[in-house]
């Protein structure tokens, strides 16, 4: 009798609760199925449910996508702690209704006293895990200085009523997800070898589901934000608490750096992919530049004619992506101590020569250096989200504590979490971080710069009007999938939710492997992939990306990604 094996009805069933859905190697990426939350006038796309609606309430009261953003921003910095933060940074680019474009870098800073040096020991390794835990791994927080200066060029309400919410909802407490209990559980341990108190986010009994978290020290902290804007974070008692707990822990962030801290105003970077204007972030982050590569180097390609997810698409874009990623090791660092080669990296004969050496046929083996191994659990680690507003204007926000609650250093009686970006930085030539990723003299150890980013907020335009707004968190893999959800749409037909919910792969150069989710690639995609020479690795669900995107019928369409607790709301 024949054997019948079961794996494809698996990769069937699983495929199917992403996308809804057409079984088989071609799966159907029709506009009507799986809809989105729709709404006509404003939309708020986050990764957690109490963020989207603060959100929302600011845009219900007349207040615009900036208004909304520092709000939501705040309230996830409460209800998300894994990863929304005020002791973190993070990115904005924005389009106004006029057109108008730009990028906000709140991104943190190595601290003064930081050295090249400073992770490895007397024999020049680095010293474990002394980058990613703990006071020493953290950066020189930017968010607040990042949500004042938003609200001051872009916002209309009064800062007070725009910090409120947050303030509101760290006093009366967030309903814990099964999610988010899991989360706070799973870093217990970490909480309490960092810390020499016992921060609120932990508790002797496991979290379970709708139990409720309480902050009162984060109500006191966002109140002094509210009265004094940056001065309520970087000046009096937040600062002076901040310098005590590094003290604690032998930090080395001091009052000079919090005071000297400022966010800066940068142009986007712009290109174009199929008609489309594609808008995203700048140096100090990689993704910007690398999202505008993908698309060029892609562009020749028949992807929509191939079809989504199927060999010769795979093929070309992880190759794309091969090349990207050794650019990205090379070139990119932080604008202010590093000339980042811009024009260079998209220009479009560099980017076409950088495609000679593809092989329809053969993947490119990528060159031998040592090898980092991603983390193959899900990547709380950085949070987006996407706003529009009645007017027309976008905010697309990712912002990070890096790794899941960053360092774990909570600061004692200022109820917040610190990041651990020092870690972003390259510790030492040619090692990988914690995303496997590996950095040069570019993104070296300076004091006062920023760390090297991924995160990709980006803003596309159709016929000169707003179209999408779109990003991710995922560490390394922000990029590919910000790349992956616009190919979805542009070339595959997708709307929003589908576009966000399907199943993503990834390469980033080194190491040398297609890592993808269980239902990316089809058993008979996959084999076509090996006989190409591919090597691929299965990895868990990653990412949530939260987009918003014009429907033909006006509507804005949020696309939420099921990955996550992530909710849109609109009106
Ligand atoms: N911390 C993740 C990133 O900025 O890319």
């Amino acid at each position: 009798m024949k054997k019948i094996s079961l794996f494809p009805l698996l990769y069937v069933l699983l495929f199917c609760q992403y996308m809804g859905c057409k079984p088989a190697d071609k799966p159907s990426a029709s506009r009507s199925k799986e809809q989105g939350i729709t709404g006509r006038k404003g939309m708020v796309v986050s990764a957690h449910p109490e963020a989207s609606r603060i959100g929302l309430e600011i845009l219900k009261k007349g207040g615009n996508a900036y208004d909304a953003a520092v709000a939501t921003g705040l309230a996830l910095a409460v209800a998300y702690p894994v990863a929304g933060n005020i002791g973190g940074g993070g990115f904005l680019v924005y389009r106004k209704h006029d057109g108008e474009t730009g990028a906000l870098d709140y991104r943190e800073k190595a601290p003064k006293a930081a050295t090249r040096d400073m992770y490895l020991d007397a024999q020049g390794n680095v010293i474990a895990n002394a980058s990613i835990l703990g006071h020493l791994a953290v950066g020189v927080p930017g968010a607040v200085d990042g949500m004042v200066k938003m609200h001051q060029k872009l916002g209309s309400l009064p800062w007070a009523q725009v910090v409120q919410p947050a303030i509101d909802l760290a006093r009366n407490g967030v309903v814990l997800t099964e999610r988010e209990a899991r989360l706070l559980n799973g870093a217990k341990e970490e909480f309490l070898k960092v810390n020499k108190f016992k921060p609120n986010v932990v508790r002797d009994t496991p979290w379970q589901k709708g139990d409720v978290l309480h902050l009162p020290e984060l109500a006191k902290t966002l109140e002094r934000i509210r009265d004094k804007g940056r001065a309520g974070f970087y000046e009096g008692e937040t600062a002076d608490l901040l310098v005590k707990e590094m003290k604690r822990g032998r930090g080395i962030i001091s009052h000079q750096d919090l005071e000297e801290y400022q966010a800066v105003w940068r142009p986007a970077v712009s290109g174009t992919y199929r008609g489309y204007k594609v808008i995203s972030m700048s140096p100090p982050s990689s993704g910007g530049i690398a999202l505008l590569q993908l698309l060029q180097m892609v562009e020749p390609y028949e992807l929509r004619e191939w079809g989504w997810q199927q060999p010769n698409t795979v093929h070309v874009m992880v190759e794309a992506q091969r090349r990207v990623y050794a650019d990205r090791a090379a070139y990119l660092g932080d604008p202010d101590f590093y000339k980042v080669p811009v024009a260079s990296l998209l220009n479009s004969a560099y980017l076409k020569k950088r495609m000679s050496t593809f092989d329809m046929d053969r993947a490119t083996p990528s060159t031998q250096i040592q090898e980092g191994q991603l983390l193959a659990h899900e990547s709380d680690q950085t949070t987006h989200y996407s706003i529009v507003d009645q007017w027309g204007n976008a905010a697309s926000v990712t912002t990070t504590l890096n790794g899941n609650f960053g360092s774990a250093v909570m600061v004692e009686g200022a109820g917040f979490i610190l990041n651990n970006e020092m870690d972003d930085f390259s510790v030492k030539p040619g090692v990988p971080n914690m995303f496997g990723l590996i950095g040069g003299e570019a993104n070296a150890i300076v004091p006062g710069k920023r760390m090297l980013s991924s995160m990709t907020p980006t803003i596309l335009e159709k016929d000169g009007k707003l179209f999408m707004v779109v990003g991710t968190p995922g560490g390394s893999t922000i990029i590919t999938s910000v790349f992956q959800a616009i190919l979805n749409v542009i070339d595959h037909g997708m709307g929003m939710q589908q576009a966000v919910a399907a199943p993503r792969f990834h390469h980033q150069w080194l190491p040398d492997q297609i890592q993808s989710e269980a239902t990316a690639l089809s058993p008979s995609v996959r084999e076509a992939l090996q006989n190409k020479g591919h090597k691929l690795q299965n990895r868990g669900n990653y990412g949530a990306v939260d987009g918003i995107l014009k429907l033909p019928n006006g509507l804005w369409e949020g696309g939420a990604d099921p990955r996550g607790d992530d909710t849109a709301m609109g009106y």
